[in-house]
């Protein structure tokens, strides 16, 4: 199995990670997960288009450009004889002596792309899972898809502790997302999702799911809804790059849509199934 490090094809015991790698000493550096369907990597110009935003973000520049970029990542999924999987990407401002200013001197960041196999979650999305609400208190450039996750890991683990599939976060009152996905509601045939602000990560999946209420007379609230909302809402989901649509049937100790998928949900899904199929 290959891996590109720094633009080249390597084996991954051929990798050597420097200690003052600062993506390694202060999480200084970006990401994007990438999904690959039947060998074809699925809304792979979002995920790059949002891997360059984010770096700008953190004024960092990603050493190539748009289109070689994209096919060294075709080359890398052909290499493994990549089906059905994920691509793992990250960008780090690279190695410098340890200090907490950017490096005075320009350094070389310091490229990884890794491919996984990973299955779809079919069975999960057709019972939906549990989740936790937890108290998001992650920084406020949730926006940044930044490798400084310890928030969304401590999220995610207070759910996982108490066998729950996801953490949905919320600050104070109101519902951002998950430690690792978006959150959405349905009342009354309408969906409400937070609005693409820095408090959330503005999902690809999430704006595939936009798409697709556009598209169906669907109507769409990009507006902030309340933990009390979510609790009372007819039904409840989360969506990202390896959960798809995946339902929520129960958050805390409360069942959600009597504890089974909703219809709108499932409708969603099979909208979802048309784009990557
Ligand atoms: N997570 N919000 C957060 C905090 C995320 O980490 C993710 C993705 C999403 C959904 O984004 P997308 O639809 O583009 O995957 C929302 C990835 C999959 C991860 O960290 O593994």
């Amino acid at each position: 199995e290959k891996v590109l490090f720094n633009g080249e094809m390597k084996n991954r015991d051929q990798i050597t990670i420097d200690i003052e790698d600062r993506g390694y000493q202060f999480g200084d550096g970006i990401y994007e997960v990438i999904r690959i369907y039947n060998g074809n990597m699925f809304t792979a110009n979002e995920h790059l288009t949002r891997l360059y935003e984010s770096a700008e973000k953190i004024q960092m520049a990603v050493p190539f450009e748009f289109e070689e970029l994209k096919s060294k990542l075709t080359e890398l999924v052909k290499e493994n004889g990549l089906i059905d999987g994920i691509i793992y990407l990250q960008l780090t401002r690279g190695t410098s002596l340890r200090q907490h200013h950017f490096p005075s001197e320009p350094v070389e960041p310091t490229f990884v792309a890794y491919t996984r196999d990973f299955a779809r979650p079919l069975n999960k999305m057709e019972k939906g899972v549990s989740a936790k609400l937890v108290e998001d208190i992650r920084w406020l450039r949730c926006d940044i898809k930044s490798l400084n996750l310890l928030g969304n890991l401590l999220a995610k683990q207070e759910a996982a502790a108490v066998g729950g599939f996801e953490a949905i976060q919320h600050r104070g009152e109101t519902v951002t997302e998950g430690s690792s996905s978006n959150v959405f509601i349905i009342k009354e045939g309408e969906l409400f999702t937070h609005p693409a602000t820095n408090l959330i990560l503005n999902g690809i999946t999430r704006r595939c799911i936009l798409d697709i209420c556009h598209q169906n007379g669907i109507k769409v609230n990009e507006k902030e809804f309340t933990v009390n909302e979510l609790m009372e809402a007819d039904e409840v989901f989360i969506a990202s790059t390896t959960s798809e649509v995946m339902p929520i049937v129960k958050i805390d100790e409360v069942e959600i849509s009597n504890g089974k998928p909703g219809e709108l949900t499932k409708t969603l899904q099979q909208h979802f199934n048309q784009l990557i199929t």
